[in-house]
Parts: structure tokens; sequence; C-alpha cells
């Protein structure tokens, strides 16, 4: 066996694709490793989203530049490969910057990896794969071969046609394109059959998910659920990530009426301003964000929600920022990503005049992230002496303990036996440890 080691940075987009690429190459002979060292193969699954993600790959790089260079001294060839978005969008600069890397592979471009590396193996070809083919790249795998664990992603769409000033997904996923329907469902079927239990739909933009089937209907997201919701053994479904724009009423709907559908939403906003929304691109007003929440909680009381927030977007003033803390006052978020606005090059933002102070940024994001952590904790606090259904995913660090998580995704510690890992069970939640909670079966 040859051994294969991939980091994954990013979204769950990407973990997804890095468990696919394993699936690819594990006919050519290759299986999973955890470290980087002796590899015959390194994929660093990139992500260009914000400027230290990009930075943090070129770092690793050199970092695998020296164990590329020890098993060359060993006689023995270690190739490295760059995947993911700083790939789609970066592929020359980093063989300028890293002339180790052997191959460049673009997010639409990971069904040509075994050709590339037999290419490869014959000393000659091209080094970069990075267009947008119309071809569905993971569906000529025949059966996925890595575990499946309780909790699976499956992508259902990927690109995105939002084009919000700030980001760089539509340029590096490119366009919108659906799954077909039949294919996920059966992909979900095949999940459950190896043990998944909670189904999580992915997409850069998954509620604009428009699936055509073989008769040339088209399915909504919310149809997409429904049928999934119609397999057995799919205990829990989620999906992410949602943009407010593409909300529709039969998705609300089925948040009331789908029960396997967890009560919990990312969905982000990035600012309380409508202002700033309008200079983002985002296409929908504060106010049309606000109804929204209402209207999902109109139909299922218990929803709690996510979001990501931008702070310090050029133009920004005090009076915006202020505006956010107050939509986060009055939505209550159960947990949120934030982050300082990051200029990505080729997107409309970066060339914005009215950029913000990096001091500026810091002491805004510092202010936001206090809010959001009060609440997370608040919210973590209340669950406390509540009952609480919880779908068990694996071991605990300590013997005798299992975790799982809640319909909110809060982590919980359970001294259980690991015959209950990919069941749900009803679980007294009794203590807030850092990072998770510790309950008692019922
Ligand atoms: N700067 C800062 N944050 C960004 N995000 C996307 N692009 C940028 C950027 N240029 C954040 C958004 C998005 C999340 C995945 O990353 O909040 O929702
Ligand atoms: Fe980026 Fe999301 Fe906006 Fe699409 S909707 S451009 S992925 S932030």
């Amino acid at each position: 066996m040859k051994k294969l080691f991939v980091k994954t940075y990013g979204c769950q987009m990407n973990a997804y694709d890095s468990a696919r690429m394993a699936d690819l190459l594990a006919p050519l002979g290759f299986a999973g490793t955890d470290t980087a060292e002796d590899a015959d193969m390194v994929i660093l699954n990139t992500c260009h989203i914000r400027e230290r993600a990009t930075e943090k790959v070129y770092s690793e790089l050199g970092r695998i530049r020296g164990l590329k260079e020890d098993k060359a001294r060993k006689g023995g060839r270690m190739l490295v490969a760059v995947a993911g978005c700083t790939a789609q969008a970066e592929g020359e600069e980093i063989l300028a910057r890293a002339p180790m890397v052997d191959m460049v592979v673009g997010p639409q471009s990971y069904h040509r990896l075994p050709e590339m590396i037999a290419r490869l193996a014959r000393g000659s070809g091209e080094r970069i794969e990075a267009d947008f083919p119309a071809l569905e790249k993971f569906d000529n795998l025949l059966e996925a071969v890595s575990d499946a664990g309780v909790s699976a992603f499956l992508t259902v769409q990927e690109g995105c046609d939002k084009f919000c000033t700030f980001c760089v997904v539509p340029y590096t996923r490119g366009p919108e394109h659906s799954r077909p329907p039949e294919k996920i469902v059966a992909e979900a079927r095949a999940l459950s059959a190896r043990g998944a239990r909670e189904i999580v739909l992915l997409g850069q933009n998954v509620n604009a998910y428009r699936g055509t089937d073989a008769r040339g209907k088209v399915w909504s997201l919310a149809r997409l659920i429904e049928a999934i919701a119609g397999i057995e053994n799919v205990l829990r479904i989620r999906y992410t990530t949602s943009h407010p724009r593409d909300m529709a009423d039969d998705l609300i709907a089925a948040h009331g009426a789908i029960e396997k559908l967890m009560p919990f939403l990312h969905l982000p906003v990035q600012s309380g301003s409508d202002g700033v929304l309008a200079a983002m691109n985002r296409q929908h007003t504060v106010e049309d964000y606000r109804q929204l929440i209402a209207r999902l909680r109109a139909v299922r009381p218990d929803m709690g929600f996510s979001s990501d927030f931008i702070v310090g977007f050029p133009g920004e003033t005090d009076a915006d920022f202020e505006a956010t803390l107050q939509l986060v006052r009055d939505v209550r978020y159960a947990q949120c990503f934030s982050f300082k606005y990051s200029p990505r090059p080729g997107t409309p933002a970066a060339a914005a005049k009215k950029q913000i102070a990096e001091s500026v940024k810091s002491a805004r994001l510092d202010v936001l992230q206090k809010l959001l952590m009060s609440q997370q904790d608040a919210a973590n606090r209340a669950a406390i002496g509540m009952t609480s259904d919880v779908l068990f995913e694996k071991s605990g660090r300590n013997p005798g303990q299992i975790v799982g998580r809640t319909p909110y995704l809060q982590p919980v510690h359970v001294e259980a036996p690991a015959a209950l890992i990919g069941t749900v069970r009803a679980v007294r939640l009794e203590a807030l440890t850092a990072n998770s909670l510790k309950g008692g079966l019922i």
C-alpha cells in the first residue's frame, strides 16, 4: 500500500471533497495516513476565502518541502498536490512560489487526479487542471470506500451566482450547479447503509438547489429533504450554507413539517446595516432577514440560528457596526463565526476606496465576539437541567464515555456503552465544561 496524506483547510465542502479524493485514489493503491512524514502522496486541500487561509497553505508547503527532500534522500518519492480554491485561484503562483509542487488541481477536476498521477509517473504532462467542465466531478465514483461516519456530508450543489462583493467563491468554485436528485437520494441511501444516521447536505449556496430529475422535473431543496427523510435509517437532516435570498416558502414550511430536519439553521447575514448589505451586494435588507427568522420561529418555535459576520467592510461606520450588534442582540444566536474583512484580489470590495484601518477592525471584532460568546454561553447554560435528544457519534477521550450532539450541534459527553453510537437517546444535560456539555442517559 502507498500512503496518502490529505490535509483539509476551510469549509465542509472541502472535507467532503477530501474524502472523495481519497476514495478516488484507493484503487491506485493509496491508503490514508494521518501524517505527512514518509507519505507517498500529499494533498493540501486549500481554502482561499480569507488571506490568512491562503498564507497557512504556503507555510505548510514549506514544511512539506523538507519532508519531500528527506524522502528523496532515502531513495523514495513524495508527490505533492495542491487542491481546492487556492489551486483554482492561484495555480501559476503556487508553482512559482513552491516549485516542488507536482500538481495543482482545481475543485472541478478531482476526477482527473488518477490520470494526472499516472501521467506524472510517466514523467510528462500538465501540472495544472483548473477548468470548470460541465461534467459531474464525482458522479463516476462507483462506491465510496471510506467509512461514512455517523454524521456524513453529501454535496448536492456547488458554486455560487450571488457575487457578494467580498467573496472569491463565485470565481473559485464557478457557477451554480445542482446534482440530479436521484443521484443524491441514492447516495444518501448508500451512506445510511454504511452507518450514517445524519446527512448534512452541502453546497456553497445550498438552498439555491434546483436539481432536474430524469423526467425533467425540477426539485427544490425542500423536496429533496423530504425524499431523504423517507429513508428509514436517516435520523437527522441538516443543510449548509444558505443564503437569505433563497429561503423559499416550501423550505421554511419544511422546518415545521419534517421532524428529521433539525431545528437549527446556519443563515449568514454578514452585517446588520442596510448600507453595508447593499455595498456587499447581498440582495436583501436587514428587515428581510428579521422576517425570515420570525417566519422560521413561527413554524418551529425551538429553532436555533447561527450566522457569519464580517466587520470592517469598506465604508462601515460606527453606526453600521452598532446596527450589527443590535441585530445580534435581537436574534439571539446559538453560535456564530465572525471575521475581519480581508480584501481578496479580484473582488470588487478589494478595490473600494474606504478601506477600514486594521486597528478599527480588530476593536470591532473584539466587541462582536464578546457579545456572540455571551449569547452562546447563555444558550449552553440555559440547556443545563433540560432533556435533549443526542445523536451519539463516537467514543469520547475518556474510557466509558461517548460523544454526541444535540439538535443545536452542541457536543455532549455521556457515560454510556459504545453500542449506543449511531443512535439517538434522550439525555439530561447536567454540566457545562470548556467546550461541551456533560449529561446522563435517561
Ligand atoms: N473577508 C472576510 N470574511 C470573508 N468571508 C468570505 N469572504 C471574506 C472576506 N473577503 C466570510 C463570510 C462567509 C464566510 C464563509 O467567510 O462571512 O460567510
Ligand atoms: Fe460568497 Fe456566499 Fe456570497 Fe456566494 S452567497 S458570493 S458563497 S458569501
